[in-house]
């Protein structure tokens, strides 16, 4: 999910990459989430309403993420944000 957030354009905060540090962690407004990351427990992934987005996927075609907090900020710049829908 990372790279295609990426593609779309979004500047996103991400370190491990690889599902263990947290900080990509992504509200999941609508939709799906395949979870793949290590760190969320049973209950947090049967809510299906947060997602690591550097390891994680979609189970359907379409879902809709919060990026509001995962967005890097950019200094000095002023930052538009809206709601991201990748359709996949
Ligand atoms: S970047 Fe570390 S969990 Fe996603």
């Amino acid at each position: 999910m990372l790279e295609a957030v990426r593609r779309a354009g979004a500047e996103v905060l991400a370190s491990c990459e690889q599902g263990t540090c947290g900080r990509c962690l992504t509200p999941v407004l609508e939709g799906r989430p395949d979870h793949r990351d290590s760190r969320l427990a049973d209950h947090q992934r049967a809510a299906k309403d947060c997602m690591f987005l550097c390891v994680s996927r979609s189970c359907g075609d379409r879902l809709t993420l919060d990026l509001v907090r995962t967005l890097r900020p950019l200094r000095g710049r002023p930052v538009a944000i809206c709601s991201l829908s990748t359709a996949l």
